[in-house]
């Protein structure tokens, strides 16, 4: 079958990795996965071929390791871009084991840099995070506000990978044109409901702990804190659908592969609205016709208070603009519980 192209996708059994090979397949690209499995399913790949009434080729491989990643460049061939998913993402687990972070999350894309050199591989997409601005002077950021100081070291290797790239791009032979995607909070499933976030032990991020305290899993959310400086006291975020953040994937690649990205480009890609948790805690609700089971607690060590996206440059530069609201996320992550309950019956 002739496609627009083969798309490795590190991490693609991962939560938005796995959105990002639904959202590639169904553009015309070839997705191929690479996944070593210690923080994602191999469910999620029947899931994929559920949803595609197809197989995505699979390597099981660790992408710290240069020769298995020179091995997969070879096998497949004729790559013409890379998505980097691949990275440990638990802030709380990166302040008490630092090195296994910088270990995977800069070793991976030191190696894989390192291969797309050799086989020619020029079109890369970062999987970044507005983790980097810290807590921003100013609301909503833009691409220009200044990064600061990263708050845990998972939030650095971010930082250090961003920085890596920038000094690529600026060195003399790269050929590597990177555009990173500086993610605002990811929430939802696919509306299928046959993949979506299956986070392994007790969730750190919002939207899992709700929909699991609401199916009878956890007991009770515990709101972080409603002392903040904001509307109603809570933090507040910007709350990205998973679907329209794998889209965004899909414009990068588009960007890259048609020779307009510049060497190396970041893009805020979010909503550009702010929701507070007690506002999702409500809108869960609704959509969903439960009741939650929630308490206010203290604030969480390290909790930025407010941070949404001015989606500018994505809108203007990129041409993305996301489709999917609040509503639209939970509903979706509410469906994915269900889903998940009635698959272990
Ligand atoms: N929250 C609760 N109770 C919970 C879990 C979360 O009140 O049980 C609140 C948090 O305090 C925060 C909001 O829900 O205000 C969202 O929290 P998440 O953990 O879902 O997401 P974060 O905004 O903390 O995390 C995001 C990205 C990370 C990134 C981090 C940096 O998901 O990749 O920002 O602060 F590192």
């Amino acid at each position: 079958m002739e496609t627009k192209g083969k798309i490795l996708v590190t991490g693609g059994a991962g939560y938005i990795g796995s959105h990002a090979v639904i959202e590639l397949f169904q553009a015309g690209y070839e997705p191929v996965i690479i996944d070593n499995f210690v923080n994602s399913q191999e469910s999620a790949l029947a899931g994929i071929a559920a949803i595609l009434n197809t197989d995505v080729t699979c390597h099981r491989i660790d992408c710290t390791e240069v020769a298995a990643l020179r091995e997969v460049f070879q096998n497949e061939g004729n790559i013409a871009g890379v998505i980097h998913f691949a990275a440990y993402k638990a802030v709380g687990e990166s302040v008490r084991e630092p090195l296994k972070y910088y270990h995977n999350n800069v070793g991976s894309l030191v190696a894989l840099l390192q291969v797309m050199a050799e086989f020619n591989v020029t079109n890369l997409v970062f999987s970044s995070s507005c983790t980097v601005y810290g807590v921003p002077d100013q609301l909503p950021v833009t691409e220009e506000t200044p990064v600061k100081k990263a708050n845990s070291p998972y939030g650095n290797t971010k930082q250090i990978c961003e920085d890596i790239l920038t000094d690529l791009a600026n060195s003399d032979g790269s050929k590597i044109h990177t555009i990173a995607l500086r993610y605002f909070n990811p929430i939802g499933a696919h509306p299928s409901a046959k993949i979506g976030e299956l986070p392994l032990g007790v969730p750190n991020n919002l939207v899992p702990f709700i929909t699991q305290t609401a199916i009878g899993i956890r007991e009770k959310l515990t709101v972080f804190g409603t002392d903040y400086d904001t509307s109603d006291g809570s933090n507040v975020r910007d709350y990205i659908h998973v679907v329209d953040l794998a889209k965004a994937h899909v414009v990068a690649i588009d960007r890259l592969l048609a020779g307009k990205a510049k060497q190396i480009e970041m893009f805020n890609i979010g909503t550009g609205q702010g929701n507070s948790v007690l506002e999702v805690v409500k809108t869960f609700e609704k959509v969903s016709g439960q009741k939650l089971n929630y308490e206010i607690g203290p604030r969480r060590a390290g909790d930025v208070p407010k941070i949404y996206a001015d989606v500018t440059k994505a809108t203007q530069e990129l041409g993305f603009k996301t489709e999917l609201g609040l509503e639209e996320g939970l509903a979706s992550a509410w469906q994915w519980e269900l889903n998940l309950k009635n698959n272990k019956k």
